[in-house]
């Protein structure tokens, strides 16, 4: 193929669509607000007194790899990081799956995920949602008998909805080929899965520090899985230095503070409650239960003036039409408690 073509077939594809960059309130990409601007600022100023720009990151993978070990309490062995989990959705894609192999994921799923697979030129097996913007485990697992992988991300983006365990565990238990489990949001929801690559060496659990930790901005992600998948990514696939020494160093520092973030999990937690039954309350919209930290709801027709109104008022928040049977969803970010009071008050007065 010449290189126009190449391009050609490559243009035609879909890419990330990143939410523009605004300074006014930003619901719309999931970050974690609700940590205290203090606690980013004093891990950022501590990081960067102990680093030297001057030299690469040696060894600093394996720092932050030690600091999410005694975080997690699973091995270190079995935690390899990357530049955000996208970077790690990204190779674990283009390694450990084939052109042309079949490829589950949910419909929705993480759009980002769904792209990079036209991208590596994979088939997709689509198990779409129900009404109630939850999948069923016995579609999933009847549909796995055509795939060769198969990515959940649990709880999913942009629904919400956390897999049960134990329907996890049914899947792991019957299908053979790699799972990779996206838990971008896990720390919001009701469990985690990230112990099952020791009882299933197929089994990957792909996480982050950028929702749970406030650090989107440092780009830290990092999956446990079987230390012989795990031995091969950090050994051969990861670039050598895939995150910055400020970033390691920061991620390390974070780690160590990790009860403060955590009294924050339960505070978004706390208002995804208040934001669900408020904008129920309301009685314009579908308002669907989330185990992560943001809120699905589809407000049909006026999705896109309620959504154009809310930019006017400097409040984003992410537009995604139709998912599914609902035809007009908006995808609210549960920020600081501030935040979702101007957010609620906006949408009332955009009702009356
Ligand atoms: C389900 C899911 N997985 C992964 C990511 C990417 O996270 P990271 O910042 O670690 O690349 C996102 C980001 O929105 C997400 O929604």
């Amino acid at each position: 193929m010449s290189l126009r073509e190449r391009l050609e077939a490559l243009s035609g594809l879909s890419g990330y669509e990143k939410p523009p960059p605004h300074s006014g309130l930003r619901m719309d990409s999931n970050e974690n607000m609700a940590l205290p601007e203090r606690f980013q600022r004093d891990v950022m100023e501590a990081a960067r007194r102990r680093v030297d720009a001057r030299q690469y990151p040696a060894g600093a993978t394996e720092k932050v790899a030690r600091a999410i070990s005694s975080y997690l309490r699973v091995p270190a062995q079995m935690i390899t990081v990357g530049n955000g989990s996208d970077q790690i959705l990204d190779m674990l894609l283009g390694h450990l799956a084939e052109r042309g192999d079949a490829v589950l994921a949910t419909d929705p799923a993480f759009s980002f995920f769904v792209d990079r697979c036209a991208l590596h030129g994979m088939e997709m097996v689509r198990v779409p949602y129900g009404p109630d913007m939850r999948v069923s485990i016995d579609d999933i697992l009847e549909a796995s008998a055509r795939a060769d992988m198969v990515y959940l991300d649990s709880p999913n983006n942009p629904t919400g909805h956390q897999i049960r365990r134990a329907d996890l565990r049914r899947l792991a238990e019957s299908f053979e080929g790699v799972i990779i489990l996206d838990e971008a949001y896990a720390e919001f929801g009701g469990y985690s899965a990230y112990r099952m690559p020791k009882r299933y060496p197929n089994v990957v659990v792909v996480r982050t520090l950028s929702k749970s930790f406030g650090m989107a901005g440092l780009r830290v992600g990092y999956m446990v899985a079987d230390r012989a998948i795990s031995d091969v990514f950090g050994r051969v696939l990861q670039y050598p230095y895939p995150v910055s020494s400020v970033s390691a160093e920061a991620a390390v520092l974070a780690l160590e503070r990790a009860g403060e973030a955590s009294a924050t999990w339960d505070v978004v937690r706390e208002e995804r409650r208040r934001i669900i039954t408020a904008l129920r309350g309301y009685g314009a919209f579908r308002v669907f239960d989330s185990d992560a930290n943001f809120v699905l709801f589809d407000a049909g027709r006026a999705c896109r003036r309620i959504h154009k109104a809310l930019a006017e008022q400097g409040i984003a928040v992410r537009l995604l039409g139709r998912v599914g049977e609902s035809a007009g969803c908006l995808r609210v970010s549960v920020g600081t408690k501030s935040m979702n009071s101007r957010f609620l008050l906006a949408v009332r007065d955009l009702l009356k």
